[in-house]
């Protein structure tokens, strides 16, 4: 993967923004230099290990715990009996609460799910706790259950009565206008569960110090943690403060509470000492969240000359029985394309297991799966070129509303990837092309991501050595937002890059948002710019007052860079002396920022630590890309190698285009496993391969080739900096366009992830 130095046209003038820079953080994290929650030291630190239930749903009946107790070094195990009513029960954050499952393990004796946790040792060693854990012996009454979609007893409910707020696109009478399509493509498209698997666990630390909770946790929602553990625990949210400096990873997990650290908390009061726990790879495939399954029944009907006249997208997604949490999808799938005749209907199946959450472009992922593999079988039924076919599609304008989308630069990311790509080079025929024994494809897909903003307010200060700190509650999540609020903070102020200081994560500081959506960026600079025009404004003044260092100068005029103010009538002044002759308090300030349409209380939800993450309104703002893969598939074993991938995205302004490519290509790479490789087996209630050496992963062999390349996007009404975020859009339509590959190369049609092998055969 290579990074050309590359400036958009819209940051010619810009000094920082809008050029690569390599991250702040990087050699602290390759040197290992970098502290992650569980790496905090303190004294008189004991462990925790968990103890989870081995059969799908039913009740804990007794357990031996003698053989724990005998142990040497383990100083607490707790169970039901012990915790029962000690944890008050939070809603999920995306019906009003704090947490990502609402279920309260430990509550009683019932057990709701494979892998639930069922007990807590906490032992002098994690070694100790561990091998204590292990010697846990429990007693079941096992009872009927559903954990598969197809299982008997799982509960199939529409999402519209699951989810008040949702509502099924629809248009026209799509069913008689597909019944009356001259070319027609009816599937069903599936993609399995899947397990984040960020290279850090789902750790927690607490300390208690008095009636004060100290966690440490990576979480891409410290203040969801603070509020949430303060209504479980019946503490003033004042008493709980979180920290989370750096996050190996969330992909999507981590999206609030987690069920174990208010028992790690509660460990640590009884025992009157920190408590840290680092759960299992394995465990961390049932405490925490995962992607849903996902089957679409998809019809898509056109017209000789390739219009669409019809689409109908029913879909199915597995939940949990005690949260409504599912990821809506058809509101993209509807709105991508003209159509005159639209119907659609999510539905959610109630499982026994955990809560669903998150994972990277959550329902863009699988349902873009669906519709852009259904869009290239229309295009082989039709024998047009897919490019053209989504030409004859494209619309400024959503079929479902009629709203306008504020820019549609698809086609413009086609044309950019297709160039780039060599696709010209295709040989429309399947089996045309080879290399040797494989058989070589070429395919395509759109990706397509509705834009998201947040509230947030952060701490911006200039500092006597002319240099500046930024805090704020929102993460690093490893996408780069330290690095771009110190390049921000110095193309508004005028600081070198070096001589930000940036901190994150943690609930003294301002408070925001959660890190998710692709939202960070676009919610942060909003809230930065707002800072560095309030301080440009106060230095400007300090400076052309008389007596000031550039005294009549217009303040409108003042340039800040490189350390220098600098008047039009070319007088300079040194930034550092005048942040010094600032009055005092009047060298930092706090900027709130309120995205427009985020409704009346999306400030207080925010402060509260609950969801208020929001679409711009009026227009449809979304990213695009379109994505290209070479596919290779070996004639006699079958065996899929993807040697290219490319990608053509167009997501408004780019701060930082070596961040936004690893943003990018990373997701493309994921995308490949998600394609390929990625599926947690659900078999007879359980997970049957949750560990990394039967769930596959995409390493950088599997991905020889990944290049992204940037489309200018000059979005001026997505919000005031022409920002869409782009942290999930390099993830999306991977799939499709590796199917659509495979199917060029073989003739094959694969309508269920992941396309291993046995498909080819
Ligand atoms: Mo994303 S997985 O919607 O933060």
């Amino acid at each position: 993967m290579t990074h050309e130095t590359e400036t958009s046209p819209a940051d010619r003038a810009s000094a920082v923004l809008g050029r690569p820079h390599p991250r702040l953080e990087g050699p602290a994290k390759v040197t290992g230099r970098a502290v992650y929650a569980s790496d905090t030291a303190l004294p008189d630190l004991a462990h925790a290990a968990l103890v989870t239930a081995a059969i799908p749903r039913g009740r804990v009946t007794g357990f031996d715990l003698d053989a724990a107790r005998a142990m040497p070094g383990v100083l607490a195990i707790l169970t039901h009996r012990d915790l029962a009513g000690a944890v008050r029960p939070v809603k999920h954050l995306m019906e009003g609460g704090w947490a990502n499952s609402s279920h309260r393990p430990l509550d009683s004796d019932a057990v709701a799910y494979s892998g639930q946790i069922v007990a807590l040792v906490v032992a002098g060693t994690r070694e100790a706790a561990e091998a204590a854990a292990a010697r846990v012996g429990v007693a079941y009454a096992a009872a009927p259950f559903a954990a598969a979609l197809d299982d008997p007893g799982a509960e199939t409910v529409r999402l519209a009565d699951l989810k008040p707020a949702h509502h099924d696109p629809r248009r026209g009478e799509a069913e008689a206008a597909f019944a009356a399509a001259p070319v027609r493509v009816s599937g069903r498209y599936e993609t399995p569960v899947q397990h984040h698997n960020p290279i850090e666990l789902f750790t927690t630390l607490c300390a208690w110090d008095g009636d004060r909770l100290t966690v440490h946790e990576p979480t891409r929602y410290v203040g969801a943690l603070r509020h949430g553990l303060a209504a479980q625990l019946g503490l003033d949210p004042g008493q709980v403060r979180v920290v989370c400096g750096l996050i190996g990873g969330h992909f999507g997990a981590r999206l609030a509470l987690s069920q174990h650290t208010a028992l790690v908390a509660l460990a640590a009061r009884r025992l009157g000492r920190p408590v840290s726990l680092v759960p299992s790879r394995r465990q961390c495939f049932t405490i925490a969240n995962h992607r849903p399954e996902t089957r679409h029944d998809l019809r898509l009907g056109a017209d000789r000359d390739g219009r669409f006249t019809a689409l109908v997208h029913e879909a199915a997604m597995g939940a949990s029985r005690f949260d409504a949490f599912a990821m809506e999808g058809t509101d993209v799938t509807a709105s991508l394309y003209a159509c005159p005749a639209i119907a659609t209907g999510e539905r959610a199946v109630r499982l026994d297991r955990n809560t669903p959450g998150p994972m990277r472009a959550p329902p863009e992922v699988p349902y873009l799966f669906a519709l852009e593999s259904a869009v290239d079988e229309i295009a082989w039924a039709l024998g047009l070129d897919p490019i053209d076919l989504r030409r004859r599609n494209d619309t400024a304008a959503d079929p479902v509303t009629g709203r306008p989308f504020t820019t549609r630069p698809l086609m413009r990311c086609f044309e950019a990837g297709a160039e780039a790509f060599g696709w010209s080079r295709r040989e429309a025929r399947i089996g045309a092309m080879r290399a040797g024994d494989w058989r070589v494809g070429f395919g395509c897909a759109s990706s397509a991501r509705p834009v998201k903003i947040a509230p947030a307010s952060l701490r911006i200060a200039l500092t006597p050595e002319g240099g500046a700190r930024i805090e704020t509650a929102h993460h690093e999540i490893g996408n780069g937002i330290t690095t771009l609020l110190a390049m921000a903070a110095s193309e508004w102020l005028g600081v070198p890059v070096g001589s930000v200081a940036v901190r994150l994560g943690d609930t003294d500081l301002p408070p925001a948002g959660l890190s998710g959506g692709s939202s960070t960026t676009t919610s942060l600079m909003h809230t930065l710019e707002r800072g560095c025009a309030t301080l440009r404004a106060r230095l400007a003044g300090r400076a052309v007052a008389p007596g000031g260092a550039l005294a009549g100068a217009d303040p409108a005029g003042l340039t800040l860079a490189d350390g220098v103010a600098a008047a039009p009538d070319g007088r300079r002044a040194d930034l550092a002396a005048l942040v010094r002759g600032l009055a005092p308090g009047t060298a930092e300030t706090v900027a709130v920022f309120v995205p427009e349409g985020s409704g009346p209380d999306a400030w207080e939800r925010t402060r509260a630590g609950r969801l208020a993450l929001g679409q711009t309104e009026g227009a449809l703002a979304w990213a695009f890309g379109a994505q290209f893969a070479e596919v290779h598939v070996h004639a006699l074993t079958g065996e899929i190698r993807v040697p290219r991938l490319l990608g053509a995205f167009a997501a408004g302004r780019v701060l930082n285009p070596l961040a936004a490519r690893s943003q990018l290509t990373g997701g493309m790479v994921w995308g490949l496993g998600s394609a390929l490789l990625e599926e947690t087996q659900v078999d007879r209630g359980h997970y049957r391969n949750p560990d990394l050496a039967e769930y596959l992963v995409a390493s950088a062999a599997d991905a020889p080739r990944v290049e992204a390349v940037l489309v200018p996007d000059e979005d001026e009404g997505v919000n005031p900096l022409g920002l869409k975020g782009l942290g999930e859009l390099g993830i999306i339509g991977v799939n499709a366009a590796i199917a659509n590959a495979v199917f060029h190369a073989t003739g094959r049609r694969v309508r269920r992830l992941p396309i291993r092998v046995e498909a080819m055969l």
